[in-house]
């Protein structure tokens, strides 16, 4: 029930699988304002640079988990395998894979890596652990399926030593609206009305969001075609303002300003999101200790791993039995995997 914790940014993944009852043995983060927030929350400093670490020098645990930055890698006709991704984050993780063996691992990152690099970014990441001896299975999770009104949607690897992981098991849960996720009172910053327009007639899109009005700051003007002005593609993400109630967008990591506004229609309010707020969307406990600068805490908490979704997963690496020695089949290929949840096996 042991754990490493790498690319650990301010703790995400360590929130999640501690609420299952795992144990971090090792964290490593190279940026020192992660670091001290980190050490705060948790009682110890991670390591910094991935790359100096000696793999040998690793106390054993059974399971590793990493948000990793993605990187192209430049395979031109070699052999699909971990060699190829010399000189990236990611071969740095697979050093550690290959001399610690951990029965489980778990990869996350942002949608885009399905498309990055034309696809061939994930096909290697799936083939250099296949390579290593995993099975390996990835899906597309949303932090709105797990209890959180948040439209995030990340991909998650997960590579296992015998039978692969079983996504369709993961249990979710309804999507609650924005509005239960907010504080009554606080120091608001709110939006005097002649600083946004709100939409007539919005409707609520499939991702649950609720796209309600724009800050007059902004808008695109050219190339916007008439009667298409009240549309949401038309103002600048940032100055989109979406009812509470449905659901946030993606909280960024670029944003230093905590960029997205709120609708809250029984009060015909608008306001900024709080950080407390951001912190609450990405099920951080309400106790989590942030960095003192708030720019730098925005950056920090939209980089980070929506904790409910990681806890999901612990949660299911317990009950698919994917720790025990005994359970273990030799690994199989994912296409094998395909097949086998194609015949319904
Ligand atoms: C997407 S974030 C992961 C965030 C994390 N899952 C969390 O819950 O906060 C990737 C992290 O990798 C860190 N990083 C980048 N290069 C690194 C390196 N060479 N060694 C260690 N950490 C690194 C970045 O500073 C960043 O915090």
């Amino acid at each position: 029930m042991k754990f490493i914790d790498l690319f650990s940014g301010i703790g995400g993944f360590r929130q999640g699988f501690e609420k299952i009852g795992f144990e971090c043995v090792f964290s490593c983060e190279v940026n020192s304002k992660c670091r001290e927030v980190y050490q705060k929350n948790f009682g110890e400093v991670p390591f910094a640079d991935i790359s100096n670490i000696n793999p040998a020098d690793l106390a054993e645990f059974d399971i590793l988990v990493a948000g990793f930055p993605c990187q192209p890698f430049s395979i031109c006709g070699k052999k699909l395998g971990f060699e190829d991704t010399r000189g990236t984050l990611f071969f740095e993780i697979c050093k550690i894979i290959k001399i610690k063996q951990p029965k489980v691992i778990v990869l996350e990152n942002v949608k885009h890596l399905i498309h990055h690099d034309k696809g061939n970014t994930l096909k290697v990441i799936i083939a250099s652990l296949e390579d290593l001896g995993y099975s390996v299975n990835y899906k597309m999770l949303n932090a709105k399926d797990f209890g959180i009104p948040q439209h995030r949607e990340r991909i998650f690897i997960i590579a296992t030593k015998g039978k692969p992981f079983n996504f369709s098991r993961l249990t979710t849960q309804l999507t609650p609206q924005l509005r239960e996720f907010l504080d009554e009172t606080g120091d608001f910053e709110i939006l005097d009305k002649s600083e946004y327009t709100l939409i007539e007639s919005p409707r609520k899109q499939d991702s649950g969001l609720l796209f309600v009005g724009y800050r007059n700051k902004g808008t695109w003007k050219t190339g916007v075609r008439p009667n298409t002005e009240h549309l949401s593609r038309v103002h600048r993400q940032p100055n989109r303002i979406y009812s509470v109630e449905g659901v946030h967008p993606t909280i960024p990591s670029q944003e230093t300003s905590g960029r997205f506004f709120i609708y809250i229609p029984e009060q015909d309010m608008v306001r900024k999101l709080t950080l407390k707020e951001c912190y609450r969307l990405m099920g951080f406990p309400e106790n989590f200790k942030s960095y003192p600068s708030a720019g730098e805490s925005y950056k920090q908490i939209g980089n980070s791993v929506c904790v409910p979704v990681v806890e999901a997963i612990a949660k299911e690496i317990l009950s698919q039995n994917l720790l025990s020695n005994e359970s273990n089949e030799p690994p199989r290929k994912i296409e094998e995997y395909i097949q086998l949840v194609r015949l319904n096996c």
